[in-house]
């Protein structure tokens, strides 16, 4: 740490911040705590591991708590028996919190919907007889296409609670991905719903499936629950389709939960990779829970009187594990909203903070930057003295969007918890605990119990202040169990690039203290809006036009959602006489990339060339794209590339 003097100066300078007295007295894991939890760590990592398991409510116990025999397919708690949906929801109708407000929704047009844990557990009962009888059971695949609306939750912890994975596939994914997701899971229900409302439209969700499902594999979704949210005009195709209120009409409020073996698959998200598709990320019942629950415990430092609201679309791993999963275990209420973050005026997360009483605001950089464009005076209007904590993940949180948020949403008055994690990680690895010295623009220190290091590319760590690598050195309990039928891909995506080592695929430095600073992605993968794309993808996409030959594709910053596509086009001549000219083309492939992939896939600019630089094997060398792009010195060739 810095020295007395030096931490003065810093903290004039406002680069650290030290947390105020009165969070340190309240905080669930006080300084002595921490101190201890890291010696406990360092000195027995699985007995750490094993005292966080032991804070919840299990089946069978364990026989040992992590397997490591065969690397590095990590299997924890082996032999313990169990469901998360027992400790989520189950116990909670018989402890007090059985009448506590577990979740907490509002919609676009400011509807709002409240469920108790009591009201919840009926709810996804109720849910769970209806699958039960489409014939759901253990180990089944239900794939769940659903805006941010409360039955996403219920039919998240409805498919766990029978035993079956749900494949989440986010609503703003197109209806290609969709099948191609269905058609890899042969996932035998479908729970979608009519619609949902954003930025003031109705968006009709029911017709994407439609669509998804003209041509999927077989036996997939044979049916599909749909729920009734706008009630707008949908064509129900008989007998397939079927509405989510018809179907619990009759179904009883109890249904036994299924006892699971904590490796047991809970769920998939897709997620892009390195390679032209998706892989699907698979977690499980057991290490999952216990890294959920354990982090947003201690980390959110969550109370009874919280109201945590996550802005995190469920369809994410952030809405898994601290929207849904981390709250529901720890008996928290959550907030879940439903619409546009600026609709219909810029103060519209401020004004749901003032109106609830959140307590928690968990949010992203690109959300930041949205609401420092609009300025100060939206949050300025609204009363946000509830607030005591704030979180952000997802991209790297620069120290002037850090001090935007701590001094305009959270009146220097709370906590900013930048949380660096992954799909992969299903749980926050490297975060500030609201009692640490803050650093604008850092990560904060690596978790009690995991094993952060930055190495060279041969696995040898890097002196303090230099960049390198972002590997995970020992396994941690929220760890992805494998990606979906893919088991060598798992291997050589995580494990294989650094042996022995997780292999991250961000770069970053650690300085003197042992904070992490993010720097960015080691691999050609977009972050678009705190959205990972890989450039493969949406370079794939582009090839599927009748008009592109060849397609390379950069990420270019943006003031907004941190990082854009740019497309680098060779088109096929045909375009030149069907089209009027070059900008009809760019705007046509935009949009064509649109409908592949889904809105989320932003190409600011395609550019036309005669040819791509390419390496002697014909790999396409985008840094050098990349830096003539940003004008930066061309990078000289390795020898592999010349
Ligand atoms: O590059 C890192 C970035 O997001 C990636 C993980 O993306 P995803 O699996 O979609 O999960 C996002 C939400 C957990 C990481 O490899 N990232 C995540 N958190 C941060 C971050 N970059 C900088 N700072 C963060 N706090």
């Amino acid at each position: 740490m810095p020295t007395p003097a030096t931490l003065d100066a810093l903290l004039v300078e406002e680069r650290v911040f030290r947390p105020a007295p009165a969070t340190v007295i309240e905080a669930n894991v006080k300084p002595a705590d921490l101190a201890e939890a890291y010696r406990l760590a360092e000195a027995d990592p699985l007995a750490f591991w094993e005292k966080a398991a032991l804070e919840l409510e299990w089946h069978r116990k364990w026989d040992a708590v992590l397997d490591a025999s065969n690397a590095p397919f990590h299997r924890w708690f082996p032999g313990a028996r169990g469901n998360i949906v027992h400790n989520a929801l189950d116990r909670h109708v018989h402890i007090w919190t059985k009448n506590k407000l577990a979740l907490i929704w509002e919609g676009e047009a400011g509807d709002c919907r409240k469920f108790t844990y009591f009201e919840l557990y009926r709810e996804v009962n109720r849910l769970a007889c209806a699958l039960r009888a489409l014939g759901v059971s253990r180990g089944d695949r239900v794939c769940l296409y659903l805006p941010p609306i409360p039955e996403t939750v219920v039919a998240m912890l409805a498919a766990a609670k029978v035993g079956a994975v749900h494949v989440f596939v986010f609503a703003g994914y197109s209806a290609k991905f969709l099948r191609e997701r269905l058609s890899d899971s042969r996932a035998k229900v479908l729970v979608t719903a009519d619609g949902f409302y954003r930025g003031g439209r109705c968006i009709n969700l029911k017709a994407v499936v439609d669509e998804a499902l003209d041509g999927v594999a077989g036996d997939a979704a044979e049916t599909v629950v749909v729920v009734r949210r706008t009630g707008a005009d949908i064509d129900m195709r008989e007998p397939r389709d079927l509405y989510y209120h018809d179907l619990l009409r009759q179904e009883s409020p109890e249904a036994a939960t299924e006892i699971m073996e904590a490796g047991d698959p809970l769920f998939w998200l897709p997620t892009s990779g390195t390679t032209g598709r998706p892989k699907s990320i698979v977690h499980g019942h057991g290490g999952y829970m216990v890294g959920a629950h354990h982090t947003f415990r201690t980390v959110f430092d969550i109370k009874p009187t919280d109201i945590h609201f996550c802005t995190a679309d469920p369809g994410w791993i952030t809405g898994h594990t601290y929207g849904v999963f981390g709250p529901l275990l720890t008996g928290a209420s959550v907030f879940l909203y439903e619409g546009h973050p600026l609709y219909p005026q810029a103060d519209r997360l401020p004004s749901i903070i003032e109106r609830y009483g959140a307590t928690i605001f968990y949010t992203t950089p690109t959300l930041i930057r949205m609401l420092m464009r609009y300025g100060p005076q939206y949050p300025k209007k609204r009363d946000l003295s509830t607030l005591r904590l704030l979180g952000s993940v997802g991209e790297t949180l620069s120290p002037e969007a850090w001090m935007w948020f701590y001094k305009h949403i959270g009146r220097s008055n709370c906590p900013v918890l930048d949380t660096w994690w992954q799909t992969e990680t299903g749980m926050a690895m490297l975060s500030p605990m609201p009692i640490s010295v803050l650093k604008p623009g850092s990560v904060g220190k690596a978790l009690p119990g995991v094993a952060a290091a930055v190495v060279d590319g041969q696995g040898h760590s890097v002196p303090p202040g230099q960049g390198g690598f972002l590997v995970l050195k020992t396994p941690w309990p929220g760890m992805l169990t494998g990606l979906a039928g893919d088991e060598a891909g798992y291997k050589e995506a995580y494990w294989d690039k650094i042996p022995g080592v997780y292999f991250a695929g961000d770069v970053a430095r650690r300085d003197e203290d042992g904070y992490f600073w993010i720097q960015g992605r080691a691999d050609d993968v977009l972050n678009i809006a705190g959205h990972r794309l890989g450039t493969a993808e949406i370079e794939a996409a582009l090839c599927a036009h009748r008009f592109v030959a060849e397609a390379a594709v950069i990420g270019v910053p943006d003031k907004i959602k941190g990082e854009v596509a740019k497309a680098f086009v060779v088109a096929d001549p045909a375009w030149v006489s069907a089209l009027p000219d070059a900008d009809a083309l760019a705007s046509q492939l935009r949009e064509h990339v649109r409908r592949e992939l889904g809105p989320i896939a932003v190409i600011r600019a395609v550019e036309l060339r005669q040819s791509l630089p390419r390496t002697r094997s014909g790999k396409i060398l985008r840094r050098v794209l990349k830096a003539e792009e940003l004008g930066e010195p061309v990078p000289p060739l390795s020898g592999e590339e010349a």
